[in-house]
């Protein structure tokens, strides 16, 4: 019999429970209910509402199977509905009369909110530092590459030639945004909703506060109708998670662009590369694809949550034993996704020579070349048109500004003399963008050291 069981004389048959269950995704919070129920037994003692003794058998049954389940030990019945029932049912079995006792002034509506609240921040916890080892990878490969110069684009176009270290930092600071993010996320979920009961609060002189400070919460919730149906910091995690992956889609797109034979600018390890089944000659870039594909799913698993809790009514509905299994499946893609990309970056071979050869091409010196006029006296409107001019002659030539001589540069304006061959050099461009945060050497030393400090 469940253990709500005493109202009902029939039963749902086998499908019909199995339906209605949550037991399997339940099973990733099996150690923070542990710990819930822990602080709740702890501090019903401490209230007079349990002796010390039934307490006391609480906490070692609960700390028993605990390790049995962290050590894959436990046997799982799959009648129990949930965690809750499941971890309850065994250890009354084992304690007697105090197991009973435990779920005093509890309902499994604010326990199954306390639990994910906890594991919600435990995620956060793990991410973070997921998130914290892919920005350190990414700073080590901005440093070992510190003057390697790229072809830099807008509209996937040659624009100007910019650092490799550069590009890479661009991601660091998006990955710094995500783990602000997380942070918040945490932060939401900081709040402790045990004392609620089903809806109302509970006639039991609980000490709400002794189990926020035990749990090690923030503060305690302090509305019961709120506290067990609100999932908005589920929904704070997803959107973190959501927003992370799209960067990292963002870094995987490149790395297959940059990996294709038409790049060449990077060639990835073979740990991180597949073959192919029938063509011998292949190479592919399956996990920065694959990561870039994850990024659906987690986007799916936001909008999932966000349409389970519109409409609900207040407070608790069934319709919430939804919202475990998309945060859960948000966070740990996302996890897995920073490692893989942590390694797959750390050991991939930057191709410095093809992307510098890259960089000289596309007329990626003519903001350079117009800068060079207006800079001995043109309106720079003028310049833009000058040298607009010049790059289409080479297109109808198939040469570049580099190939012009200077008596042809001249003949469009006499502004040019000879050192204009230096603002060709694509090291040179880049190294020129001194303005804080732009391209220049310097520049970007000083931002991989603010990086640095932000680790
Ligand atoms: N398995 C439920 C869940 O995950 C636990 C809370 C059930 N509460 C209830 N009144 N049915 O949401």
């Amino acid at each position: 019999m469940a253990l709500w069981g005493g109202r009902f004389e029939g039963g749902v048959d086998a499908f019909t429970q199995e339906f209605g269950a949550s037991l399997e995704v339940d099973k990733n919070m099996a150690q923070q209910d542990i710990r819930g129920s822990i602080a709740h037994a702890t501090m019903l003692a401490e209230q007079g509402v349990i002796s010390d003794e039934d307490r006391a058998a609480i906490v070692e049954g609960l700390t028993q199977i605990a390790t049995q389940i962290e050590a894959g030990d436990f046997v799982w019945d799959i009648n129990d509905e949930d965690v809750h029932m499941a971890i309850e049912r065994t250890l009354t079995e084992r304690i007697g009369v105090a197991g009973a006792r435990l779920h005093t002034g509890r309902s499994r509506n604010d326990q199954v909110a306390t639990d994910i609240r906890l594991l919600a921040k435990d995620l956060c916890d793990e991410l973070l530092e997921g998130n914290h080892e892919l920005r350190r990878v990414l700073a080590n490969v901005a440093e070992r590459n510190l003057d390697v110069v790229m072809p830099g684009y807008t509209h996937l176009q040659h624009a100007q030639p910019v650092l490799f270290s550069h590009h890479m930092l661009a991601y660091f600071w998006m990955l710094t945004r995500d783990a602000t993010r997380l942070e918040a996320a945490r932060a939401a979920a900081n709040a402790n909703p045990l004392g609620s009961a089903a809806l109302a609060g509970t006639t039991y002189p609980l000490n709400r506060e002794r189990t926020t400070e035990l749990l090690g919460f923030d503060h305690a919730i302090p509305n019961s109708l709120d506290a067990v149906s609100d999932r908005d910091y589920l929904l704070d995690l997803e959107y973190a998670c959501a927003v992370s992956m799209m960067h990292l889609s963002r870094l995987c797109e490149e790395i297959v662009l940059w990996s294709s034979s038409e790049f060449g600018f990077i060639t990835l390890s073979d740990s991180y590369s597949t073959g192919s089944s029938i063509m011998p000659q292949k190479k592919n870039p399956d996990f920065a694809e694959l990561t870039r594909g994850k990024c659906g799913r987690v986007y799916g698993d936001l909008m999932a949550l966000l349409t389970t809790c519109k409409s609900l009514p207040l407070a608790y509905n069934k319709d919430l034993q939804e919202c475990k299994e998309g945060p859960l499946d948000a966070a740990h893609t996302l996890g897995d996704c920073m490692a893989i990309m942590a390694g797959m970056l750390d050991t991939m071979k930057v191709n410095d020579d093809v992307m510098l050869a890259q960089a000289g091409t596309g007329f990626s010196a003519a903001t350079d070349v117009a800068d060079y006029l207006a800079k001995r006296g043109m309106p720079f409107r003028e310049a833009h048109a000058v040298v607009g001019h010049l790059v289409l002659e080479c297109e109808k030539r198939g040469c570049g500004l580099e190939d012009l001589t200077l008596e042809e540069l001249r003949q469009a304006s006499d502004l040019f003399e000879e050192d204009i061959v230096g603002e060709l050099d694509p090291a040179g461009i880049a190294r020129a963008r001194t303005t804080y945060g732009g391209t220049g050497n310097d520049a970007v030393a000083a931002q991989l050291a603010e990086a640095r400090a932000t680790l």
